[in-house]
């Protein structure tokens, strides 16, 4: 027999290996919270990845609301299952948002998962996934590095978040974003100050200019000044003036004015001037940082918008109440925090190759191999062998229980 195998060619080898080592199945879910309406992998995908090594199987419905049928999943060579039972058994299983109970029962030990788990909002949350054995991947925490820009999800995310945005803020606006000359008089291109110039910064602004409004950035990371410019947009300096020694009562006033202070006294002749804001500044696990206040909000022109991206961290502006819409002296403020799923099959789309980048990481022979010594794996690990790995987790963990 050993003979006979040495005659054989080398793809004979290939091809009985992979039938006797059974395929890897990725198993998707519906997600569990009724309101999300992107899926982790979307059709493409499957048909570019599966075959050989990798199978999917998709539960029934799960695209339906980001644009995908079942038969499109089939056609692209998924297996479409009823119910939750195609879980089990699965090598691995990709969410959008935090899995249900009914679907981490499921999973057996061993399992990986990846998806926006929130690790740093619900950490206890995590040690429920490290109790049930499964190596959880979240990709809030993949590393912002040059090599695991296809696996940055939050990036393709944000880059949804900023478009929508602006249509949103454009659509609830009474003014029109460009200049328009006209039989019946000129009118003025409508003013957008961008607040963060980061991911979804870039593309707000990059949309409002689309749509042939004026539009001015600023960013606390002077270096974004140039990629601001590139897209067409002014970049806001602020030289906060130190205030009138005389009426501050001496020098004692501007030092104790504190930077954040400086900041908004720098930031509010620019808000009163627009006739919308979009606010888009963030610091990763902290509450987003405070640009504009209510008297800022009441210093604009009425019909003005502010849309606040920041809504469920906290808010950028005073105002903002998550998902609720707060007219203040006829101006309005929306932080919706679900613009992201308004283009849910093109983030849907994007997200399941952020997916896909991610598996091939992990699993790059077709089975798992968790290097923690590779920065990426080790950065976005957040349970691992009935424990909870990531140290900011395991922080936060110990605080909560301390
Ligand atoms: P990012 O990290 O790429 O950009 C944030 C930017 O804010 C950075 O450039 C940073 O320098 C800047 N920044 C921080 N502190 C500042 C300050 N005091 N003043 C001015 N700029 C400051 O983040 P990304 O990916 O662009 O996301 C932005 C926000 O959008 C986050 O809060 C994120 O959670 C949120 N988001 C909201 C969604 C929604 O549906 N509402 C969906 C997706 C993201």
């Amino acid at each position: 027999m050993e003979a006979l195998r040495k005659l054989l060619p080398p793809f004979w080898k290939r091809g009985a290996a992979a039938y006797i080592a059974r395929q890897m199945r990725i198993a998707v879910p519906t997600e569990s919270d009724p309101r999300e309406r992107r899926v982790a992998v979307t059709p493409d995908v499957v048909a570019k990845r599966s075959g050989g090594e990798v199978g999917f199987v998709v539960q029934a419905g799960c695209g339906i609301r980001a644009g995908f049928g079942d038969e499109e999943y089939r056609q692209a060579g998924a297996e479409v299952a009823g119910g939750l039972d195609h879980l089990k058994g699965a090598e691995a299983v990709a969410v959008v948002g935090p899995p249900a109970p009914e679907i981490i029962s499921r999973l057996s030990p061993g399992t990986v998962l990846v998806g926006l788990l929130q690790p740093l909002e619900r950490p206890e949350a995590m040690a429920e996934l490290a109790a049930a054995g499964l190596t959880a991947f979240a990709f809030e925490l993949v590393p912002r590095a040059t090599r695991a820009q296809t696996m940055d999800a939050l990036s393709s995310q944000a880059t949804v978040a900023g478009y929508e945005a602006v249509l949103l803020a454009a659509s609830s606006l009474g003014r029109f974003f460009p200049m328009l000359t006209t039989a019946a008089g000129t009118i003025a291109p409508a003013k957008v100050l961008v607040l963060g110039a980061g991911v979804a910064g870039l593309q707000a602004i990059a949309t409002s200019r689309r749509l042939g409004a004026m539009v001015s950035a600023y960013d606390v990371r002077a270096d974004a000044a140039e990629q601001v410019e590139s897209r067409g947009a002014g970049f806001v300096t602020l030289e906060v003036e130190p205030l009138d020694a005389t009426a501050a009562g001496g020098y004692a006033r501007e030092l104790e004015m504190s930077a954040q202070e400086r900041l908004l006294a720098g930031l509010a002749e620019h808000v009163a001037r627009a006739d919308v804001v979009v606010t888009t500044a963030a610091i990763p696990g902290r509450p987003a940082p405070r640009l504009v206040t209510a008297d800022m909000v009441r210093s604009m022109r009425r019909g003005s918008v502010i849309v606040d991206l920041a809504a469920s961290s906290g808010g950028n502006c005073e105002l903002t109440r998550p998902d609720q819409v707060v007219e203040t002296d006829g101006v309005t403020v929306l932080g919706p925090t679900d613009l992201v799923g308004r283009a849910a099959t093109h983030a849907s789309q994007m997200y399941a190759r952020n997916v896909a980048a991610l598996f091939e990481l992990i699993f790059p022979e077709g089975k798992a191999v968790i290097d923690l010594g590779d920065e990426i794996i080790s950065g976005a690990c957040v349970t691992h062998d009935v424990e909870v790995i990531h140290p900011r987790v395991r922080e936060l963990l110990a605080k909560g229980r301390g």
